[in-house]
């Protein structure tokens, strides 16, 4: 029998909504779990049977009501109108549906559609790489699910999934009790009841809204005109002493706060230094830039309050040299990077609170739940508004993605220069490293990398004494 003559009950029931105009949800259910679906089931709805299928049309009801009625029965729905207008339309969209649900890997679907959203629709706009390249709120989902994600991963190393382990923390991906049994169905619940199209929609409608505004506040986006000509400074190695005090003496207020820290405690010199040049040759051109770099982008602190703003530059300070310090460990040695990077890893969390907007993790490394929540609220997190920020400073790509990338480091082109930041967030905030903390992929990464390893001490004991050798830079 054909299977229209087959959904020729449930058409009736269509025709009559047609035309008293109303909604129809039309919901396909495996057979085995036919007498399950039956016991829920209203007396208006009605089913049919179709080979491997229970297919049923309830009257008047949308895909949440649909959904809630057959709670954790594995189904696909198609609602009519908004999804087609013919039975057999609204059967063959159902069916699509449960297919895409009840199959897995299902993750990896989910985060193909990502990845789609990444190319598609947004793809003319250069502002849609700051939106579309994370979804925190499904990395959560998955953080804060090991058991299941360990089911549909085969508890191995399929190599087709082993990249979902990538964005989540280490410690998430371990605390999952592979004994605890999880089935296909609580699966298949657990992606319907999230609605994943639903908060990927909500989210990029979000971060349209939140870099429209950002980008119309142009005072965020003339970078201090000295910290420009430093930065410009930056890759040249042959540069005289004397061209780049120069440059920096044109600034009187850089000058003399350039002079106080080099006279600090911090560099402990028994001899007075007088003259920019003096600095510039005993400390070398990168470590007068990294300064002259960091007391320019201290000026954007002003607009924050000044209790945050001390606590969050003193952060940056630290994961700037913590940074410094790990690169060449981890394979990556241009400092004046690591430095730059490190410095602005949370830039965007101040041009959040400038603005009001929510930011997590104040109190250690932002989890996977802080950046989710960050992006509940604004789109994206402070990740991205921060590479939003340095885009539109024309800074180098390589920082750009540096601290877009500070949290998740497979996302990033530079691995070793993102692993680097990262590591030294946590290190900065816990005083070691906690693997709980850490990514994935960050750990992945260390144990692949031959060369000595660093132990727990050497770790705590630089990061006591950049935290100390910081806090006398702020005194002065
Ligand atoms: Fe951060
Ligand atoms: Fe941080």
């Amino acid at each position: 029998m054909e299977h229209i003559d087959i959904l020729a009950p449930l058409d009736i029931e269509l025709q009559k909504v047609r035309s008293l105009g109303g909604s129809m949800s039309i919901v396909v259910i495996p057979q085995r779990y036919a007498d399950k679906a039956l016991g829920c089931k209203r007396a208006v709805d009605t089913a049919v049977s179709m080979k491997d299928y229970l297919v049923v049309g309830l009257f008047n009801t949308q895909a949440s009501e649909a959904s809630a009625r057959f709670l954790s029965i594995p189904k696909g729905i198609a609602v009519y109108p908004q999804d087609g207008q013919e039975i057999e339309t609204l059967f063959f969209e159902a069916l699509e549906r449960l297919r895409f649900m009840g199959s897995t890997p299902w993750v990896k679907r989910l985060w193909d559609s990502i990845k789609d959203a990444r190319t598609s629709g947004l793809k003319d706009d250069p502002e849609s790489r700051f939106i579309s390249s994370t979804f925190y709120q499904f990395l959560a989902l998955l953080a804060n699910h090991p058991n299941e994600m360990k089911y549909l991963l085969g508890d191995s190393d399929n190599p087709e999934l082993s990249w979902v382990r990538d964005y989540i923390p280490y410690g998430h991906w371990n605390s999952g009790d592979s004994r605890k049994s999880v089935s296909e169905a609580d699966i298949t619940e657990l992606v319907q009841s999230w609605r994943y199209q639903e908060k990927l929609e909500a989210k990029s409608e979000k971060g349209k809204n939140t870099l429209r505004k950002f980008r119309n506040i142009e005072h965020l986006f003339t970078l201090p005109s000295i910290s420009r000509e430093i930065i410009g400074l930056a890759g040249d190695s042959l540069l005289a002493a004397s061209k780049m005090a120069g440059i920096i003496e044109k600034d009187p207020v850089l000058t003399s706060r350039i002079l106080k820290v080099v006279n600090s405690a911090f560099y402990g010199f028994h001899r007075q230094i007088d003259s920019v040049e003096q600095a510039v040759v005993i400390l070398g051109n990168d470590e007068v830039i990294n300064l002259a770099f960091s007391i320019a982008i201290h000026k954007i602190l002003e607009t924050i309050s000044p209790e945050v703003a001390k606590r969050l530059w003193e952060h940056s300070l630290v994961v700037a040299h913590l940074s410094q310090w790990l690169g060449p460990h981890l394979g990556y040695s241009n400092k004046q990077r690591l430095y730059t990077v490190g410095l602005l890893h949370d830039l965007g969390k101040i041009v959040f609170l400038q603005r009001g907007h929510f930011i997590g993790g104040s109190t250690g490394p932002a989890s996977l739940e802080d950046l989710a929540a960050e992006e509940i609220d604004s789109g994206i997190s402070h990740a991205e508004m921060g590479g939003y920020i340095a885009e539109r400073w024309n800074l180098p790509e390589a920082i750009v993605d540096g601290l877009m990338s500070h949290h998740l480091p497979s996302k990033a082109r530079d691995m070793s220069l993102a692993v680097t930041v990262h590591l030294a967030d946590v290190l900065a905030h816990c005083g070691g490293i906690d693997l709980a903390k850490v990514n994935s992929a960050a750990v992945n990464y260390l144990s692949e990398r031959k060369g000595p390893a660093i132990s727990q001490d050497e770790l705590s004991r630089r990061a006591g004494d950049i935290v100390q050798r910081v806090k006398t830079i702020l005194e002065t």
